[in-house]
């Protein structure tokens, strides 16, 4: 099928079809979300956490980023795949954001950038829209301002939040993510604004949902958010898989005839 384009993605609003939105981080698992069929594929600043092993975003760097949505890039021939601008990347003034955003364009095959913010980085979205960079923002939760917000916790401020939505919206971004907002707050903002709505902790109100890839396959350790739904379980798989192979070497089942050279 066709590749999904940015405005393609924007008018899915109002379709009537619900758009679905996962991360991937590497080639394979890049490959098998767009097999999948969804709609997008963004490679997150999550990847701090879930595959760089960090207990929050904030380390990952631009040129990490890139190194992974090269990657992506190579895999994805059907989704659309938007690239998270890592802390501080889009903080440095609009001229290092541009240069920044367009590093993510020239360097991998990706073809949006994400940024948290509403309001307070309207400019800077406007700036990127403005050099023909696709801007997705992500108002609600913003895990880049754990310090300051002391902790992952639901937002509730009905007014601000609509107030940030209107905004980036205004400012030019094609889509929003809405994190860890109550549900009747996300539907309100996504029946006023008129860009795509992708939830993750916000509710079925929303135009789309989104969710850490680790989390849907069941491959995080720990506990994971009340938001996620696990659909699968491949921490055992992978660890039965590999205790079996382990089992097989020390028991001399492995490697059988047909697996050698006459
Ligand atoms: O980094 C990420 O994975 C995200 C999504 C959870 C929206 O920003
Ligand atoms: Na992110």
């Amino acid at each position: 099928s066709e590749r999904i384009t940015v405005p393609g993605f924007a008018s899915l609003k109002g379709s009537g079809q619900k758009i679905t939105m996962v991360t991937a981080y590497d080639y394979p698992f890049a490959q098998l979300v767009d097999a999948a069929g969804v709609e997008a594929v963004l490679v997150g600043d999550s990847m701090s956490m879930v595959v760089q092993g960090h207990d929050n975003t904030l380390p990952v760097t631009l040129d990490e980023m890139i190194y992974h949505a090269e990657m992506v890039g190579r895999a994805v021939n059907h989704a659309l795949v938007i690239v998270d601008m890592p802390f501080p990347s889009y903080h440095l003034g609009k001229h290092k954001a541009i240069e920044n955003a367009g590093r993510i364009l020239k360097e991998t095959r990706c073809q949006a950038v994400k940024l948290e913010g509403g309001a307070d980085q309207a400019d800077t979205i406007h700036a990127l829209v403005s050099a023909g960079i696709p801007v997705m923002a992500h108002c609600g939760l913003r895990p880049q301002s754990v310090h300051q917000l002391g902790g992952y916790r639901v937002q509730r401020d009905a007014a601000a939040l609509l107030h940030d939505s209107r905004a980036a919206t205004e400012a030019g971004a094609f889509s929003l993510v809405l994190e860890c907002i109550p549900t009747e707050i996300a539907r309100q903002i996504t029946e006023k604004i008129s860009i795509p709505t992708i939830g993750i902790g916000a509710g079925p109100g929303c135009d789309g949902q989104v969710l850490v890839l680790h989390d849907v396959l069941g491959l995080t350790s720990g506990r994971v958010p009340k938001f996620v739904k696990e659909y699968a379980d491949l921490r055992t798989t992978i660890t039965d898989a590999v205790r079996n192979y382990r089992d097989d070497v020390r028991g001399g089942e492995f490697p059988a005839k047909e697996h050698g050279f006459e």
